[in-house]
């Protein structure tokens, strides 16, 4: 009874990492010279950033009046695009602790967190954070926090990560909180994959939540989906780096190295069981729905050459990402390539940084686009991924494009500025909430495709950076959509087609030839730029040429030199 498994959950920068710290040190786990901020950000760039981007599992031992206690702690990322490392967290806890930062109060991710903890059914210890800063609003946040939460009625906590007051409180209440795992060791094996890594020596090291039963080192495991069979090579605990030792069983959070070098069978929604018994996918424990990645690009690389190390790296990339999708594509004037899925704008820039400096990949990506389902006049139903590939209006029945549900947190004072770039997106308003005195919610509904560039950066400035949002798919709907191409000196340029919305058609393209006309050198010729929709030219610039005749400063005589050069220029 003395096992308490528990997540961190918070929105982007309220302090989740940094008061992780603090519990690693108020529990000895790491000593405290050797200890460095945000000591669970293992990667580099996490580091370098200040963003959580893994979750991370730790154990921990706490004394409570002398009786000891395990805690396991996994700490998860706060933005939006890596939701799902999230909700694989809360699949293998009991509890949540639900880190509000005083000076935000609660944001947009505070409460898709909150919702994600629910349907878990986890017990949720709201906690105020930062509680030392002089603009903390410790009260309002408070009141925040109970409107969200209306079954918390007891004491909410206060703490400060930085300093560590509170600390001592928090290490309570887990222990009288959070619940006791149920425990059945008598069971056959069975655990819960929540993440994965590659090990070159270990092959996949499996982060497990075991559910039943023992295992130990040697014995024979297999997966219950894919049916796949290995041998536990080693098993252990996280302090945070892997911890051997001869036994895990039902209760715990640990892992499993199973010396399997194929990344792609170890599955991260896959159930791993005793004696080797191959595939029993009724034995499988109640995973996580795998994500669908709503934003794509492909990627070529640089050097054809590196094709295969782009698949081996997607391949291993992937066992910490199960998001990740990707799959083989070819462009004429690239070569072979991948078209990637991803979960957003920041999910991109992670991968492709990864891909850099963990595999010295150098490659090319391609605008990031949503998915399109198009019914064709022959009936056929296909999706598509790049705006170029879309076929003509006359061409198809119907086209549908992804639709996100949207929260978004603000205090009263912006509500103008919000309503204003809401109605740009053309979406359809939902209800609003009051949460505590000074925040409103908002519930709107718009196209993907309107959301995933900029619209985050507009929200910011519209509420000098006060507002959050979050969003959820929630399918695809029909639109007045066209495909839009620009066209340089008479040829379609592929990267630049986009699809949008009929009416708002026209404007869009006068504003991209506009941009495009500062961004193109003068050529000796004149350029045309031009809009076009299904063949017709909807819009023109013209890039004058650059300066002419060259020869127009020559000695007035030399007739013939002077005819060659002007022809010359011409060509
Ligand atoms: P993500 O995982 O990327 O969402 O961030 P996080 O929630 O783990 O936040 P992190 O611990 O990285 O803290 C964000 C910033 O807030 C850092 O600059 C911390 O130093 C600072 N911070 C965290 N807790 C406190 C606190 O209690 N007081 C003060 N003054 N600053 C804090």
């Amino acid at each position: 009874m003395h096992i308490r498994n528990f997540v961190i959950i918070a929105h982007i920068d309220h302090g989740k990492s940094t008061l992780a710290d603090r519990l690693l040190e108020a529990t000895g786990t790491i000593e405290k010279r050797k200890m460095q901020a945000q000591v669970l950000d293992a990667m580099d760039l996490e580091r370098e950033r200040g963003i959580t981007i893994k979750l991370q599992p730790v154990r921990m031992r706490y004394k409570k009046n002398s009786e000891e206690h395990i805690l396991n702690l996994i700490d998860t990322p706060g933005h939006i695009d890596f939701t799902y490392e999230v909700s694989r967290a809360l699949a293998a806890v009991e509890g949540a602790v639900l880190l509000v930062d005083a000076t935000q109060g609660v944001q947009a991710q505070t409460v898709a967190n909150v919702h994600l903890a629910e349907k878990e059914g986890l017990a949720i210890i709201p906690v105020i954070n930062k509680i030392d800063l002089k603009e903390a609003r410790v009260e309002e946040t408070e009141k925040e926090i109970r409107a969200l939460l209306p079954s918390v009625t007891g004491e909410i906590l206060r703490v400060s990560g930085k300093t560590g007051e509170g600390v001592s409180e928090l290490l309570l209440a887990i222990v009288e909180r959070i619940p006791a795992p149920a425990m059945h060791p008598e069971k056959p094996f069975r655990a819960l994959i929540f993440d994965s890594k590659f090990d070159p020596f270990k092959g996949v090291v499996a982060f497990i939540r075991v559910v039943d039963g023992i295992v130990k080192q040697y014995e024979r495991i297999s997966l219950a989906v894919t049916g796949a069979r290995g041998e536990v090579l080693e098993t252990g605990y996280f302090l945070p780096e892997l911890s051997s030792r001869p036994t895990i069983s039902s209760w715990e959070i640990g892992y499993i190295a199973t010396g399997l070098k194929e990344p792609w069978i170890v599955r991260v929604v896959d159930t791993i069981l005793g004696n080797a018994v191959g595939e029993h996918s009724e034995l499988a424990l109640p995973g996580y729905i795998e994500p669908q990645p709503m934003i794509f690009a492909s990627a070529y690389p640089e050097d054809a050459e590196d094709f295969d190390a782009l698949r081996d790296a997607l391949s291993k990339l992937r066992l910490s990402d199960p998001s990740l999708s990707f799959e083989i594509e070819s462009s004429e004037s690239l070569g072979r390539g991948f078209r990637i899925g991803f979960l957003g704008m920041l999910h991109i820039e992670i991968i492709k940084e990864r891909l850099k400096r963990e595999y010295g990949l150098d490659l090319i990506f391609s605008t990031p686009s949503v998915p399109y389902r198009v019914k064709m006049n022959d009936g056929k139903i296909a999706t598509i991924h790049a705006p170029s590939e879309i076929p003509d209006e006359h061409l198809r029945e119907w086209m549908e494009e992804p639709w996100v549900k949207i929260e978004i947190i603000t205090p009263k004072r912006f509500l103008g500025n919000i309503m204003k770039i809401l109605e740009r997106i053309s979406g359809v308003f939902g209800a609003t909430e009051y949460l505590g005195e000074d925040r409103i919610l908002f519930h709107y509904e718009a196209p993907l495709r309107s959301i995933v560039v900029d619209f985050y950066d507009y929200l910011k400035s519209a509420s000098e950076g006060y507002a959050s949002m979050s969003y959820d798919m929630i399918g695809f709907k029909k639109g007045d959509l066209v495909r839009l191409d620009i066209l340089v000196a008479g040829s379609r340029v592929n990267a630049l087609s986009l699809i949008l919305e009929k009416r708002s058609a026209l404007e869009e393209g006068k504003k991209i030839l506009e941009k495009l006309k500062t961004l193109i050198p003068r050529q000796l010729f004149m350029v045309a730029l031009q809009a076009s929709i299904a063949g017709k030219i909807i819009a023109r610039e013209n890039i004058a040429a650059s300066a002419k005749n060259v020869p127009h400063h020559m000695y007035v005589g030399d007739r013939p030199r002077k005819m060659q050069l002007g022809k010359k220029q011409k060509e």
